[in-house]
Protein backbone atom coordinates (compact mmCIF):
# COMPACT_ATOMS: atom_id res chain seq x y z
CA UNK A 1 0.00 0.00 0.00
CA UNK A 2 0.85 3.50 -0.67
CA UNK A 3 0.53 6.46 1.83
CA UNK A 4 -0.34 9.98 0.97
CA UNK A 5 0.33 12.93 3.50
CA UNK A 6 -1.49 16.10 2.72
CA UNK A 7 1.17 19.07 4.56
CA UNK A 8 -0.36 22.10 2.07
CA UNK A 9 -2.42 23.78 4.39
CA UNK A 10 -1.55 27.62 5.87
CA UNK A 11 -1.27 27.06 9.89
CA UNK A 12 -3.15 29.84 10.51
CA UNK A 13 -4.15 28.33 14.11
CA UNK A 14 -0.37 28.43 15.15
CA UNK A 15 0.60 32.08 13.70
CA UNK A 16 2.95 33.08 14.10
CA UNK A 17 5.18 30.13 14.37
CA UNK A 18 4.11 28.69 11.31
CA UNK A 19 4.71 32.30 9.12
CA UNK A 20 7.83 31.46 7.31
CA UNK A 21 7.72 27.51 8.46
CA UNK A 22 5.28 24.94 7.38
CA UNK A 23 3.66 23.90 10.05
CA UNK A 24 4.62 20.20 9.48
CA UNK A 25 8.21 21.40 10.84
CA UNK A 26 7.32 22.41 14.17
CA UNK A 27 9.47 20.43 16.66
CA UNK A 28 8.20 18.20 18.63
CA UNK A 29 10.87 17.13 21.59
CA UNK A 30 13.60 16.40 19.08
CA UNK A 31 12.10 16.31 15.50
CA UNK A 32 9.69 17.92 12.82
CA UNK A 33 6.27 16.95 13.15
CA UNK A 34 6.38 15.62 9.66
CA UNK A 35 9.22 13.11 10.28
CA UNK A 36 6.68 11.19 13.01
CA UNK A 37 4.24 10.86 10.50
CA UNK A 38 6.46 9.24 7.82
CA UNK A 39 8.09 7.25 10.56
CA UNK A 40 4.80 5.64 11.61
CA UNK A 41 3.74 4.85 7.84
CA UNK A 42 6.79 3.35 7.28
CA UNK A 43 6.57 1.42 10.52
CA UNK A 44 3.21 0.38 8.65
CA UNK A 45 4.62 -1.12 6.16
CA UNK A 46 4.70 1.49 3.28
CA UNK A 47 7.25 2.63 1.34
CA UNK A 48 6.04 4.67 -1.11
CA UNK A 49 5.22 7.96 0.15
CA UNK A 50 3.54 10.92 -1.40
CA UNK A 51 3.60 14.11 0.17
CA UNK A 52 1.33 16.89 -0.93
CA UNK A 53 2.90 20.12 -0.37
CA UNK A 54 2.37 24.31 -1.26
CA UNK A 55 4.01 27.47 -1.70
CA UNK A 56 6.61 28.10 1.59
CA UNK A 57 6.57 24.11 2.62
CA UNK A 58 10.35 23.82 0.63
CA UNK A 59 11.80 22.96 4.14
CA UNK A 60 9.92 19.64 4.22
CA UNK A 61 11.48 18.57 0.78
CA UNK A 62 15.16 19.74 2.40
CA UNK A 63 14.16 17.82 5.18
CA UNK A 64 14.13 14.21 3.73
CA UNK A 65 16.80 15.13 1.15
CA UNK A 66 20.55 14.21 1.64
CA UNK A 67 22.53 16.89 2.97
CA UNK A 68 25.73 16.29 1.62
CA UNK A 69 27.80 19.25 3.11
CA UNK A 70 26.64 18.79 6.54
CA UNK A 71 27.92 15.05 6.27
CA UNK A 72 30.79 15.28 5.51
CA UNK A 73 31.53 17.69 8.15
CA UNK A 74 29.73 15.71 11.05
CA UNK A 75 32.23 12.84 9.39
CA UNK A 76 34.86 15.00 9.75
CA UNK A 77 34.61 15.93 13.33
CA UNK A 78 33.66 12.35 14.23
CA UNK A 79 29.81 13.44 14.98
CA UNK A 80 28.82 9.89 14.17
CA UNK A 81 25.38 9.36 16.27
CA UNK A 82 24.55 12.74 14.30
CA UNK A 83 25.33 11.75 11.02
CA UNK A 84 23.67 8.46 11.24
CA UNK A 85 20.56 10.09 12.83
CA UNK A 86 20.51 12.77 9.51
CA UNK A 87 21.17 9.76 6.92
CA UNK A 88 18.56 7.48 8.09
CA UNK A 89 16.08 10.27 7.60
CA UNK A 90 16.77 10.16 4.10
CA UNK A 91 16.85 6.63 3.56
CA UNK A 92 13.56 6.41 5.69
CA UNK A 93 11.30 5.54 2.29
CA UNK A 94 11.02 6.49 -0.92
CA UNK A 95 9.34 9.91 -0.86
CA UNK A 96 8.00 11.78 -3.48
CA UNK A 97 6.43 15.43 -3.44
CA UNK A 98 3.62 17.21 -5.35
CA UNK A 99 2.24 20.57 -4.85
CA UNK A 100 -1.26 21.57 -4.84
CA UNK A 101 -1.51 24.94 -6.99
CA UNK A 102 -4.20 26.56 -5.13
CA UNK A 103 -5.41 26.13 -1.85
CA UNK A 104 -8.88 24.51 -2.57
CA UNK A 105 -8.97 21.92 0.36
CA UNK A 106 -8.18 18.54 1.99
CA UNK A 107 -10.06 16.86 -0.51
CA UNK A 108 -8.13 19.30 -3.44
CA UNK A 109 -4.99 18.46 -1.95
CA UNK A 110 -5.63 14.81 -2.39
CA UNK A 111 -6.68 14.79 -5.45
CA UNK A 112 -3.46 15.81 -6.69
CA UNK A 113 -2.57 12.29 -5.53
CA UNK A 114 -4.32 10.28 -8.18
CA UNK A 115 -1.98 9.33 -10.60
CA UNK A 116 0.74 8.09 -7.40
CA UNK A 117 -1.70 6.17 -6.37
CA UNK A 118 -3.24 4.60 -9.34
CA UNK A 119 -5.67 1.78 -8.69
CA UNK A 120 -5.50 0.36 -5.63
CA UNK A 121 -6.45 1.37 -2.00
CA UNK A 122 -3.90 4.03 -0.07
CA UNK A 123 -3.52 5.35 3.22
CA UNK A 124 -3.81 8.92 4.11
CA UNK A 125 -2.16 10.46 7.05
CA UNK A 126 -2.61 14.32 7.79
CA UNK A 127 0.71 15.83 8.10
CA UNK A 128 0.07 17.65 11.02
CA UNK A 129 -1.07 15.20 13.46
CA UNK A 130 0.72 12.68 15.17
CA UNK A 131 -0.07 9.06 16.76
CA UNK A 132 1.17 6.87 19.32
CA UNK A 133 0.11 3.81 19.59
CA UNK A 134 1.49 -0.18 18.77
CA UNK A 135 0.45 -1.16 16.52
CA UNK A 136 0.51 2.41 14.55
CA UNK A 137 -2.77 4.27 13.64
CA UNK A 138 -2.35 3.18 10.31
CA UNK A 139 -1.51 -0.32 10.72
CA UNK A 140 -4.70 -0.82 12.25
CA UNK A 141 -6.40 0.76 9.83
CA UNK A 142 -4.39 -1.07 6.97
CA UNK A 143 -5.61 -4.59 8.76
CA UNK A 144 -9.29 -3.76 8.74
CA UNK A 145 -9.09 -2.46 5.31
CA UNK A 146 -7.75 -6.44 4.75
CA UNK A 147 -10.64 -7.61 6.85
CA UNK A 148 -13.44 -5.50 5.42
CA UNK A 149 -11.74 -4.49 1.92
CA UNK A 150 -13.38 -0.87 2.02
CA UNK A 151 -12.64 2.67 3.08
CA UNK A 152 -11.39 2.80 6.95
CA UNK A 153 -11.53 6.36 8.87
CA UNK A 154 -9.90 6.79 12.53
CA UNK A 155 -12.21 7.97 14.88
CA UNK A 156 -11.94 9.32 18.65
CA UNK A 157 -15.16 10.46 20.95
CA UNK A 158 -14.13 14.52 21.33
CA UNK A 159 -15.74 16.82 23.51
CA UNK A 160 -18.65 18.80 22.54
CA UNK A 161 -16.63 21.76 22.42
CA UNK A 162 -14.68 20.30 20.42
CA UNK A 163 -16.84 18.79 18.03
CA UNK A 164 -16.96 22.25 15.37
CA UNK A 165 -13.31 21.80 14.80
CA UNK A 166 -13.64 17.59 12.91
CA UNK A 167 -15.92 15.97 10.92
CA UNK A 168 -18.10 13.87 12.73
CA UNK A 169 -19.54 10.20 11.53
CA UNK A 170 -22.61 8.62 12.06
CA UNK A 171 -22.07 4.94 12.83
CA UNK A 172 -23.53 1.85 13.55
CA UNK A 173 -21.39 -0.65 16.11
CA UNK A 174 -20.32 -4.22 14.08
CA UNK A 175 -17.74 -6.01 16.47
CA UNK A 176 -14.87 -3.96 16.50
CA UNK A 177 -15.98 -1.11 13.89
CA UNK A 178 -18.91 1.37 12.50
CA UNK A 179 -20.67 0.77 9.51
CA UNK A 180 -20.91 4.70 8.64
CA UNK A 181 -24.19 6.39 7.85
CA UNK A 182 -23.67 9.77 7.19
CA UNK A 183 -20.54 12.15 7.77
CA UNK A 184 -20.63 16.01 8.12
CA UNK A 185 -17.52 18.42 8.24
CA UNK A 186 -17.36 20.46 10.88
CA UNK A 187 -20.66 20.55 12.38
CA UNK A 188 -22.30 22.53 15.15
CA UNK A 189 -22.32 20.76 18.51
CA UNK A 190 -26.25 20.77 18.23
CA UNK A 191 -26.42 19.60 14.31
CA UNK A 192 -23.70 17.10 15.01
CA UNK A 193 -24.94 13.31 14.25
CA UNK A 194 -22.31 12.06 17.38
CA UNK A 195 -19.21 12.64 19.32
CA UNK A 196 -16.64 10.52 16.88
CA UNK A 197 -14.55 12.96 15.39
CA UNK A 198 -12.17 12.03 12.65
CA UNK A 199 -8.44 12.00 13.29
CA UNK A 200 -6.72 12.31 10.19
CA UNK A 201 -5.88 8.63 9.81
CA UNK A 202 -8.10 6.43 6.55
CA UNK A 203 -7.46 4.00 4.55
CA UNK A 204 -9.28 4.93 1.14
CA UNK A 205 -10.46 2.93 -2.01
CA UNK A 206 -9.12 4.55 -5.27
CA UNK A 207 -13.22 5.26 -6.02
CA UNK A 208 -12.62 8.44 -3.58
CA UNK A 209 -11.15 10.14 -7.08
CA UNK A 210 -14.45 9.97 -9.05
CA UNK A 211 -16.49 11.60 -5.96
CA UNK A 212 -13.62 14.24 -5.14
CA UNK A 213 -13.17 15.08 -8.94
CA UNK A 214 -17.04 16.27 -8.96
CA UNK A 215 -18.09 17.03 -5.10
CA UNK A 216 -19.41 20.84 -5.07
CA UNK A 217 -17.39 23.08 -2.21
CA UNK A 218 -18.35 22.25 1.24
CA UNK A 219 -17.07 23.55 4.28
CA UNK A 220 -15.12 27.10 4.26
CA UNK A 221 -15.87 27.29 0.26
CA UNK A 222 -13.36 23.96 0.13
CA UNK A 223 -13.26 21.04 -1.32
CA UNK A 224 -14.11 18.49 1.35
CA UNK A 225 -12.55 14.61 2.32
CA UNK A 226 -15.29 14.60 4.07
CA UNK A 227 -18.05 15.32 1.76
CA UNK A 228 -16.52 13.01 -1.05
CA UNK A 229 -16.92 10.19 1.24
CA UNK A 230 -20.23 10.86 2.13
CA UNK A 231 -20.67 10.43 -1.97
CA UNK A 232 -18.74 7.47 -1.64
CA UNK A 233 -20.79 6.25 1.13
CA UNK A 234 -23.75 6.26 -1.28
CA UNK A 235 -21.99 3.13 -3.50
CA UNK A 236 -20.30 1.37 -1.17
CA UNK A 237 -19.99 0.44 2.69
CA UNK A 238 -17.34 2.47 4.67
CA UNK A 239 -16.25 2.20 7.94
CA UNK A 240 -14.79 4.03 10.91
CA UNK A 241 -12.47 2.60 13.62
CA UNK A 242 -11.87 4.13 17.63
CA UNK A 243 -8.06 3.20 17.12
CA UNK A 244 -6.41 2.37 19.87
CA UNK A 245 -3.47 4.72 20.98
CA UNK A 246 -2.81 8.93 21.19
CA UNK A 247 -3.18 11.46 18.99
CA UNK A 248 -2.10 14.89 18.78
CA UNK A 249 -3.37 17.33 16.70
CA UNK A 250 -0.19 20.03 16.21
CA UNK A 251 -1.88 22.51 14.51
CA UNK A 252 -3.25 23.36 18.54
CA UNK A 253 -1.22 25.23 20.43
CA UNK A 254 -1.80 22.64 23.59
CA UNK A 255 -1.50 19.29 22.01
CA UNK A 256 1.30 20.98 20.71
CA UNK A 257 2.93 21.79 24.32
CA UNK A 258 1.28 17.92 25.42
CA UNK A 259 2.99 16.27 22.47
CA UNK A 260 6.68 17.40 23.30
CA UNK A 261 6.34 17.34 26.74
CA UNK A 262 5.22 13.43 26.75
CA UNK A 263 7.31 12.21 24.31
CA UNK A 264 10.29 14.07 25.85
CA UNK A 265 8.78 12.10 29.44
CA UNK A 266 9.33 8.95 27.38
CA UNK A 267 13.24 9.89 26.59
CA UNK A 268 15.64 8.43 28.95
CA UNK A 269 18.25 11.11 28.62
CA UNK A 270 16.11 13.69 29.62
CA UNK A 271 13.19 12.01 31.54
CA UNK A 272 14.03 12.71 35.51
CA UNK A 273 15.25 16.43 34.87
CA UNK A 274 12.29 17.10 33.44
CA UNK A 275 10.15 15.20 35.78
CA UNK A 276 11.79 17.08 38.48
CA UNK A 277 11.40 20.75 36.88
CA UNK A 278 7.73 20.02 36.22
CA UNK A 279 7.40 19.03 40.03
CA UNK A 280 8.44 22.15 40.52
CA UNK A 281 6.72 24.06 38.34
CA UNK A 282 3.39 24.48 40.11
C1 LIG B 1 -9.41 17.87 8.55
C2 LIG B 1 -10.65 17.10 8.09
C3 LIG B 1 -11.58 16.82 9.27
C4 LIG B 1 -10.80 16.10 10.36
C5 LIG B 1 -9.57 16.92 10.77
C6 LIG B 1 -8.69 16.18 11.76
O1 LIG B 1 -9.80 19.16 8.94
O2 LIG B 1 -11.33 17.84 7.10
O3 LIG B 1 -12.66 16.04 8.85
O4 LIG B 1 -11.63 15.89 11.49
O5 LIG B 1 -8.75 17.20 9.61
O6 LIG B 1 -7.62 16.99 12.19
P1 LIG B 1 -8.70 20.34 9.19
O7 LIG B 1 -8.19 20.14 10.58
O8 LIG B 1 -7.63 20.15 8.16
O9 LIG B 1 -9.45 21.62 9.03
Amino acid sequence: MKAVIPAAGFGTRFLPATKAQPKEMLPVYDKPTIQYVVEEAVASGIDDILIITGRNKRAIEDHFDRTLELESALKNSGKDRYLKQIVDISDLANIYFIRQKEQRGLGDAILCAKNFVGGEAFAVLLGDTITIGSPPCTKQLMDIYDDRKGTVIAVEKVAPEKIPHYGIIKGRKTDSTYEIDDLVEKPSPEEAPSDLGIIGRYVLTPQIFDHLECVSPGFGNEIQLTDALKLLRDEQAIFAYEFKGKRYDIGTKLDWLKSSLEIALGNDEIKDELTEYLKNLL
